[in-house]
């Protein structure tokens, strides 16, 4: 496996057959590795998985965990190795922006609901990066979970609208055995959170059997899996909410396929989950 640091080294290597990109920010686990056996799947014989590593200050907002997001270089190139990646790309700081950078990328519609309002301008980072990582690797494929599905979405959409020659793979969610997903940020939960966490997996499964026995409204839907988040003595709801599963906005019934997504704060780790219904 190769290792490159800098742009011009990436922007410089040759390649080989159809490239698949995983974008990470490292602390790599097993939701991580499933992208990754997904790439190579696409890959195919021939083709190249890589793995892109890096913590991108531009999509944390003012006040949250950039300093202090787990950095755990070693181990994620152990495993991106063992996994069969052909290439990890793990920028220094310094390479990915410049100090005057005035240039950003911005999805409008998509961005403005869910975590885009309890996080303002962090797609706007997403969105600037994964571009900046698609014109520097200029991969045919890249994968994304759908644990962050809003995020999934507004890629596929920045994809579409800015005519981007990638195509764009969602991965199922990979969870722990008693449900929670798979996220570099459970490690910050102190040993109480982490009992109380299947909650939010618990609810999602709460509110799919309220649909499949014909619940429509969204307001008695949400507010089933409010009062169960709220039986968790340590969980500081942000929001739940029923949105169109493709443009996002809100929903009063569910008529179309619809996305049920809550984002909810154990302490100061802030953890996300959804679940698609129709
Ligand atoms: P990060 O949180 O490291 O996640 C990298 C990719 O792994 C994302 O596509 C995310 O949806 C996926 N992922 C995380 N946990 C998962 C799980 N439990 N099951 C399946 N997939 C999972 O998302 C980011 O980084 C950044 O925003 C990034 C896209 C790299 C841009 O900086």
């Amino acid at each position: 496996m190769k290792v490159i640091t800098t742009v011009a080294a990436a922007q410089s290597d040759g390649r080989s057959g159809r490239r698949v990109l995983v974008p990470t920010m490292g602390a790599l686990h097993r939701g991580h590795m499933e992208l990754i056996y997904v790439a190579r799947d696409h890959a195919a014989l021939g083709g190249e998985v890589v793995v892109s590593s890096f913590v991108n200050p531009l999509q944390f907002e003012p006040g949250s965990d950039f300093d202090r997001y787990p950095r755990l270089e070693k181990a994620d190139e152990e495993l991106c190795s063992s996994a069969g990646v052909d290439l990890l790309f793990r920028p220094a700081p310094g390479e990915m922006y410049f100090d005057d950078q005035s240039t950003a990328v911005e999805e409008t519609a998509l961005s403005q609901t869910l975590c885009g309002r309890s996080r303002p301008g962090h797609f706007r980072g997403v969105c600037t990066v994964v571009t900046k990582l698609f014109h520097i690797l200029a991969p045919d494929i890249a994968v994304f979970g759908e644990k962050d599905y809003q995020q999934l979405a507004i890629v596929r959409r920045m994809v579409r609208d800015l005519n981007l020659p990638v195509q764009i793979i969602g991965v199922p969610t990979v969870r722990e055995e008693d449900g929670l997903a798979l996220s570099s940020r459970n490690q910050y939960l102190s040993a109480e959170a982490r009992k109380q966490a299947p909650i939010l997996r618990q609810a999602l499964l709460s509110a799919a059997e309220l649909v499949e026995r014909g619940e429509k409204s969204a307001a008695h839907i949400v507010q089933t899996v409010r009062t169960m988040l709220e039986q968790a003595p340590l969980a500081r709801i942000d929001y739940v909410e029923l949105a169109d599963a493709n443009s996002l906005q809100p929903l009063e019934q569910i008529n179309s396929d619809a996305v049920l997504a809550l984002a909810v704060f154990f302490g100061k780790t802030r953890l996300i989950d959804n679940i698609r219904l129709s």
